[in-house]
């Protein structure tokens, strides 16, 4: 049965090659002053940010440059963008780049006039803004997270070891993003298998939850075909558009809160992953990949039902034997696709240690929506597990 829900998606989408000419008309609905935010430089190199200037420019704005966002962006950079954006009063945020900028300027955006410490209101004691929200639109570089279309935000705070994101309501969502498969073509690969495998496990975890059969799963299973045919393709071809384009389409709509809507969710992939991240500082979707298998076997029994659907449904596997047999070689099939694209398959290769397990198990927030709610012991043994 589908639960109750509300659904209401403001984000409005540009796609294709030309989806950055309808950049202009956007900008003019918003104030003179844009708060120009990006990553550590590929957008520099690989002209987009000329593009987006000459656009802004174009256009009358006053830029308030704010670059060098890192990879999961950090509380830090979080208090600077705040303050830079209150100091100049800023119109618009606008991001260009991976998910992590997307994050970084929605977290800004509801920061910036914040009373009192943004990272705690909103990502210890996950309080929803009371203050002026800015608004923020993006140009997409980067595929996976989901971030141009979603109210996400994932911040780090190393000092206290600790990465969590907040799901923003729909006045903080993107107002407006631009997506051009072009500008993904200069993603380095292993970049671009991080974002696949990001955009896959979203639907993981949307999809390993709950005992109905419902629409989500039927949009959930193409989706992922969908991601698992165009990766092998863009893994040979980085330059196939079509292979790209589909690509990142499927990120989108695996992160921009359809599929999750009247069911439960899980979560908890990410919630080991992201305690990888917190203490490693590696890639988002290298620290899922790398603790998937153990997580995915160590629930199986709990969900054996999807598993087995999994298996046949996605991964093409004979439904002849026992759950357990047809559910175990769907996690097989899907080993041996991880293994395929070069995804990390261990937290050790990530820099994570026998020694701090116990620190990533404090790390870990724990979920209820999945098959098995997990207990500390049983978070270690999948750490161990992963290393
Ligand atoms: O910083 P620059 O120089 O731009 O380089 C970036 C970065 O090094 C590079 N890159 C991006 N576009 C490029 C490019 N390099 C060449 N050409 C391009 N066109 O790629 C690297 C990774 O970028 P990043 O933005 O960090 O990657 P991603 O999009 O995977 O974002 C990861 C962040 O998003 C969070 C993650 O936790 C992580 O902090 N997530 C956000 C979610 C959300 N908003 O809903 C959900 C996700 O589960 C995820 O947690
Ligand atoms: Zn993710």
């Amino acid at each position: 049965m589908i639960g109750n829900f509300c659904y209401h998606n403001p984000t409005k989408l540009y796609f294709g090659k030309d989806a950055s000419s309808h950049l202009g008309e956007e900008l003019a609905r918003y104030g003179k002053t844009v708060q120009l935010v990006y990553g550590g430089g590929s957008v520099k190199r690989n002209g987009i940010y000329d593009e987006v200037v000459g656009i802004l420019r174009a256009c009358g704005k006053h830029i308030v440059e704010d670059g060098g966002v890192m990879p999961n962006p950090t509380v830090e950079k979080l208090y600077e963008g705040a303050k830079l954006a209150r100091e100049h009063k800023v119109d618009l945020i606008l991001a260009v780049g991976g998910g992590s900028v997307c994050d970084y300027a929605k977290a800004v955006s509801v920061s910036a006039y914040c009373e009192g410490d943004p990272w705690k209101k909103y990502f210890i004691d996950f309080e929803e803004p009371t203050c002026k929200i800015i608004p923020v639109a993006c140009v997409l570089t980067m595929v996976g997270t989901g971030s141009e279309m979603n109210g996400g935000s994932v911040i780090t705070n190393h000092r206290e070891k600790l990465k969590i994101g907040h799901v923003f309501g729909s006045e903080v969502m993107p107002k407006f993003t631009i997506l051009n498969p072009m500008y993904t073509f200069s993603v380095p690969k292993r970049q671009m298998v991080a974002g696949i495998y990001d955009a896959f496990n979203h639907i993981c975890e949307q999809y390993f939850s709950g005992e109905d059969d419902n629409v989500s799963d039927y949009l959930s299973e193409g989706l992922m075909k969908s991601l698992i045919a165009n990766s092998r393709v863009a893994l040979k071809d980085p330059h196939d558009y079509e292979a790209r384009s589909n690509i990142m389409w499927a990120a989108t709509w695996a992160l921009n809160t359809l599929i999750a809507q009247g069911k439960d969710t899980d979560w908890e992939v990410h919630m080991l992953g992201q305690a990888v991240g917190a203490l490693t500082d590696a890639t988002h979707g290298m620290t899922l990949s790398a603790v998937s298998l153990p997580y995915y076997r160590h629930i199986l029994p709990y969900g054996v039902k999807k598993f087995r659907r999994f298996a046949v449904e996605v991964w093409g596997v004979k439904d002849e034997g026992s759950d357990e047999e047809v559910a175990n070689a769907g996690l097989e099939a899907m080993e041996r696709w991880m293994r395929e694209l070069g995804l990390a398959m261990n937290i050790s290769e990530l820099g994570a240690t026998a020694e701090m397990i116990e620190a990533l198990a404090d790390a870990t927030l724990v979920m209820d929506g999945g098959y098995k709610v997990l207990t500390c012991e049983e978070i270690v043994e999948i750490f161990k597990e992963s290393l």
